[in-house]
């Protein structure tokens, strides 16, 4: 196995772009030197082919997409990118709108243009963003509620802190306004659900609905509460919802662009096989869910899935078991 993880390394960081290149791409490693490896190698892809790559697209999911906002800077991020990853790049097509959405995004993100002046935001394009639950006009970011946010979303008591998304203006209004403003729940699945199929995000983030146990949850329906929400988040996570950063988020995200951008894995997710890769898409899944606790949107997150994905025969046949399967990966 492990010649065929050398192979999937590759194999798999070019998945996530969504096209089965094969071959000079993935480097020496994946040159097999006999026919019955070659057989055995085809064999096994065939197996895993398809879970590999929606399982890999999970790190695309991890941004969320909720509408389409675009950054002004994101070709500053492909400066260096070489010949090998020139030839993937003129491969994309289909995936190229969800690559670039990914990469505007997390760029965005880790500068956002508005950056905690309140009077940089539009109230008349953006009302939701200045309603008394968040104030991000009125009342701006302080630098220090900011710092503070970098290693702690949650409020000193422990709840969920709306003012985060003031931190992603003008990102993400729509599914903001459905789950934050209007408390509704069926609301921000159907938008977010229309959002992602434009963005051919959907196996992705059925990924994320299974992996990370959304549909296991029997506790949340589309009636639950915001607050009822921090209670189910301290029944499955403790405390640590409550101690996670913007920064454990902006790192999630960060990942997802290596993988996006690059033909690679980053060294840091040990990647040694199947499981390991099982256990990674767990591990950020859990960081992303998390997230949803400390902004409030937990709920709206569950909600989305099981509207959408848990009870679907295709997803259900190609992940489901994501959900209970490989229990000690
Ligand atoms: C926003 O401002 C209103 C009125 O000034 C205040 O009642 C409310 O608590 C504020 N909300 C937040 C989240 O700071
Ligand atoms: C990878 O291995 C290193 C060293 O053993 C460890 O510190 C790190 O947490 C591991 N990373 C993941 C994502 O498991
Ligand atoms: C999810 O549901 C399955 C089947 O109902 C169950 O066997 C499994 O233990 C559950 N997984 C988790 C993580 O709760
Ligand atoms: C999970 O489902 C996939 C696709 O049907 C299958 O290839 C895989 O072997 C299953 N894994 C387990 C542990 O049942």
């Amino acid at each position: 196995m492990a010649r065929a993880s050398m192979c999937g390394r590759a194999f798999l960081a070019v998945a996530v772009l969504g096209i089965s290149v094969r071959g000079d791409a993935s480097g020496q490693d994946c040159l097999a030197d006999s026919q019955a490896e070659v057989d055995i190698e085809i064999q096994e892809e065939a197996e895993l082919q398809v879970m590999r790559q929606e399982l890999l697209q999970y790190g695309v999911r991890s941004v969320k997409a909720g509408e389409s906002y675009h950054a002004a800077g994101r070709a500053d991020a492909q400066e260096e990118e070489s010949d090998e990853e020139m030839l993937i790049a003129q491969n994309l097509h289909g995936e190229d709108h969800a690559v670039q959405h990914v990469v505007s995004r997390v760029l965005q993100l880790q500068q956002p243009t508005w950056d905690g002046e309140g009077s940089a935001v539009d109230c008349a394009k953006y009302p939701m963003f200045c309603t008394k639950k968040l104030n991000c006009s009125k009342e701006p970011l302080t630098k220090a509620e900011k710092e503070k946010m970098d290693t702690q979303i949650a409020t000193s008591g422990g709840q969920a802190n709306l003012r985060s998304w003031c931190r992603a203006y003008p990102m993400y209004s729509t599914s903001m306004q459905k789950c934050i403003v209007e408390s509704d729940s069926r609301g921000y699945a159907r938008e977010m659900f229309k959002a992602q199929q434009k963005l051919k995000l959907t196996g992705a983030d059925a990924i994320y609905c299974f992996v990370s146990g959304h549909c296991n949850n029997t506790q949340v329906t589309d009636k639950t509460s915001m607050h009822e929400a921090e209670g189910i988040c301290d029944k499955i996570y403790g405390q640590t919802w409550k101690h996670l950063g913007w920064n454990d988020y902006m790192a999630v995200l960060a990942r997802a662009l290596e993988v996006a951008t690059k033909h690679h894995i980053p060294k840091e997710w040990n990647f040694t096989g199947w499981s390991s890769l099982v256990r990674l898409a767990r591990h950020e899944a859990g960081i992303s869910a998390m997230t949803a606790c400390a902004m409030g949107n937990f709920q709206c997150d569950v909600t989305y899935c099981q509207l959408n994905y848990c009870h679907n025969d295709r997803f259900r046949a190609k992940f489901g078991n994501f959900s209970w399967a490989y229990p000690d990966v």
